[in-house]
């Protein structure tokens, strides 16, 4: 049995710990690790917390846990406003082979939606706001046509609450199931959404209030888009000022996925049912070859 000598002095516990941690046979779990724990260390020796401020940071993020439940989840929300959600989508999504970029999944990803066919609203009880057609086509980098890919489509209501946050809401409300059709097009109507303050009831939004940023985030819905053998896509499409997309408090919104959210001020034969005034978007969302993985929904359900 290797002894690791006894700790005497701050220099001693890097080694130490790395020491320990060395024989584990994941190889990539020892490499995460061991980095972790460098810069860990690092940064507790470049900062020298006292004993009140670390004991602090370990109630912060203990409070994370305390405040996520089945319609809230404070540890994905802190690893959003930190900016961490948003290095990892960049890391392992460049858009470099054309494919539509790709943004955050965010907190408010539910499982489970009701499918629903092309051309029906996700609006499941009265949802006051401007009416929205939302259209377009899957294709892949080449350009062709994406038959039954799936599209995952959620969204916060004009009032800015996801309807797991919001009594008003019926269950499921703002989201739905998708599929394309033989040429890869697909339909939904909703309302238009609008900006929205991230939850700020918990550890997440004292931070926030101390560090005197705004919790907002600009107007987008949501996409998870799937299909066999292509690379899923999770990312949200933006409709909101210039403004209000550089304020954005956990750094999701990209030039790439805005898109153009036409007003209507006038009925129009071209959009039966739509009463004006009313919003239409054309989005064609593009895939490249790869796992058709899905992420784990962060939350299952309305709060009770
Ligand atoms: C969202 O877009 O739903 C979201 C993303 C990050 C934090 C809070 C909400
Ligand atoms: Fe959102």
């Amino acid at each position: 049995m290797s002894s690791t000598p006894l700790i005497g002095s701050e220099t001693d516990v890097t080694p130490a710990v790395l020491g320990a941690m060395a024989a584990a046979p994941d190889a990539r779990l020892r490499a995460v690790m061991e980095s972790a724990v460098r810069h860990l260390h690092a940064f507790l020796l470049e900062t020298r917390p006292s004993e009140e401020e670390f004991e602090a940071a370990l109630r912060w993020i203990a409070a994370l846990g305390h405040h996520t439940d089945e319609a809230n989840n404070e540890v994905v929300l802190a690893a959003d406003v930190l900016g961490a959600s948003t290095l990892i989508d960049l890391i392992n999504n460049d858009g470099m082979q054309g494919e539509t970029m790709s943004a955050l999944l965010g907190p408010f990803y539910r499982g489970a939606a009701p499918e629903c066919a092309n051309g029906e609203s996700i609006a499941r009880s009265p949802t006051p706001g401007a009416q929205l057609h939302f259209s377009g086509r899957v294709t892949d980098v080449d350009g062709r046509p994406i038959a039954g890919a799936k599209l995952d489509v959620w969204q916060a209501s004009p009032a800015g609450f996801y309807e797991n946050q919001d009594p008003e809401q019926a269950d499921f409300n703002l989201r739905g199931v998708f599929h394309t059709d033989k040429d890869g097009r697909f339909a939904f109507r909703s309302v238009r959404p609008a900006g929205y303050p991230v939850p700020t009831g918990g550890p997440v939004g004292a931070l926030l209030r101390a560090q005197r940023r705004r919790p907002m985030r600009p107007a987008h819905i949501h996409f998870i888009v799937s299909a066999k053998g292509y690379k899923t896509l999770v990312t949200q499409i933006f409709c909101d000022e210039p403004a209000a997309l550089a304020d954005d408090v956990v750094f999701g919104a990209k030039q790439q996925i805005a898109a153009d959210f036409v007003p209507h001020h006038a009925a129009s034969a071209r959009h039966p049912g739509m009463e004006p005034p009313f919003f239409t978007c054309e989005y064609d969302f593009v895939l490249k070859p790869g796992p058709s993985t899905y992420p784990v929904p962060p939350i299952s359900g309305k709060r009770s």
